[in-house]
């Protein structure tokens, strides 16, 4: 098995991270693309480097939306040191690690808050969807019982990545990557096997974040149904399970609904603009011929990105970009409706970023 070591230098930043974010686990452990060496993860503080006064990590990842890659940063674990708060620090961390994922070529940056505010007040605007499933008892009597379940091991590592990869929406991930993400604290990470063969896996827990949650699965469908029933079943039944699915997992969702546990809609994360101009090329790729979408480096913030169409011209704000390419709630009908407005073809829109809950930092 591989073994890895912490990056250098990371000691005072990560000593702040868990004292203000974590008191069980280490944020090194949880996040080992971002901590370890050998991952491409980093981390941005303000203070010196003995005496961190605010930080938090980054990681550039690709999302693959079906046929569109779409390159963003993730953000996690904004921390400011209690007796620096309220000075303006962690909003200049921000824009220092939106700046640097920009460089690293994202297009957006996005990150999950409990409590939003303070990221609307600096731009991030809710984007995408998910489907929230409800496994409560009476649901799990519905479950397939399968049999040749077990805990998984090392061994099945590039098994399980393998399954990953087939998902339609995902984040671009190596297999050392997986590997490292699937050794998590917290995790129970269960696979069904048919002699040497891995058939699917699914992942429960992962930190304080995820508990009594299956953030992460794949494989064949009905064996992905036992492994919940499963992990279900090892937890207080008083207690519902949550089951986490993109949206276009749509065969497991039919599954689902018709053993009563119709979808909950939920948003995928908030988001970003930090590459104005890759955002306006990748939508004037994304409408093809039936509008041009023009970046003009010299325009104010809200007179850089015009789109030119039958049905008129105007220019888009970052909000509007957002909503066009991701659409607020995942939802087609704001996109569509902006379609019809201006007579774009919006078939390749809105994209549907997904995010595993192993990729999260
Ligand atoms: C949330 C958190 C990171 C904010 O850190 P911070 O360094 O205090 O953030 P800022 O100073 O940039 O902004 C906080 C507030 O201070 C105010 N502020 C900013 N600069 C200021 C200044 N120079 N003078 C007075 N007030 C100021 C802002 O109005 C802001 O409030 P707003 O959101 O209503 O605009 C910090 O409170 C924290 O670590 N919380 C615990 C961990 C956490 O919840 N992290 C989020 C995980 S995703």
């Amino acid at each position: 098995m591989m073994t890895t070591t912490m990056k250098e230098g990371l000691e005072p930043a990560v000593e702040l991270m868990n004292n203000v974010l974590r008191q069980a686990t280490t944020v090194v452990d949880e996040f080992p693309l971002v901590f370890r060496s050998g991952f491409s993860g980093q981390v941005v503080s303000l203070g010196t480097s003995e005496n961190v006064q605010s930080v938090c990590a980054i990681l550039m990842r690709e999302a693959i939306c079906n046929d569109t890659t779409l390159p963003m940063g993730l953000i996690g674990s904004v921390t400011t040191d209690s007796d620096h708060r309220r000075s303006g620090l962690a909003t200049n961390v921000l824009i220092a690690a939106e700046a640097r994922l920009a460089e690293q070529g994202a297009i957006i940056s996005m990150l999950w808050a409990d409590d939003p505010r303070f990221y609307f007040a600096r731009g991030y605007r809710p984007v995408g969807s998910e489907n929230d499933f409800i496994i409560d008892a009476d649901m799990i009597e519905s479950l397939p019982i399968i049999e040749n379940i077990r805990l998984a091991n090392a061994d099945d590592h590039e098994a399980i990545h393998g399954h990953y990869c087939r998902h339609a929406s995902r984040l671009n991930r190596t297999v050392e990557e997986t590997s490292a993400l699937l050794d998590c604290p917290g995790m129970t990470t269960l696979v069904h096997e048919d002699g040497d063969h891995v058939l699917a896996y699914a992942c429960m827990g992962r930190g304080e974040d995820l508990d009594g949650t299956v953030h992460e699965w794949g494989g064949d469908l009905n064996s992905v149904l036992g492994l919940v029933r499963l992990h279900a079943e090892s937890r207080d039944t008083t207690v519902p399970t949550f089951l986490i699915a993109p949206r276009n997992e749509t065969e497991l969702a039919q599954r689902l609904t018709l053993m009563g546990s119709p979808p909950v809609t939920g948003l995928l994360g908030l988001a970003k603009i930090v590459n104005r101009e890759a955002a306006a090329n990748l939508l004037d790729e994304l409408v093809g011929d039936t509008a041009k979408v023009t970046f003009f480096p010299d325009g104010s913030e809200f007179e850089q990105v015009q789109v030119e169409a039958a049905g008129g011209t105007e220019f888009l704000n970052d909000d509007t970009l957002l909503v066009l390419l991701f659409s607020g709630k995942g939802e087609r009908a704001e996109t569509e409706a902006f379609g019809d407005h201006f007579g774009i073809n919006v078939d390749r829109l809105p994209l549907e970023p997904f995010v595993w809950g192993l990729d999260s930092i």
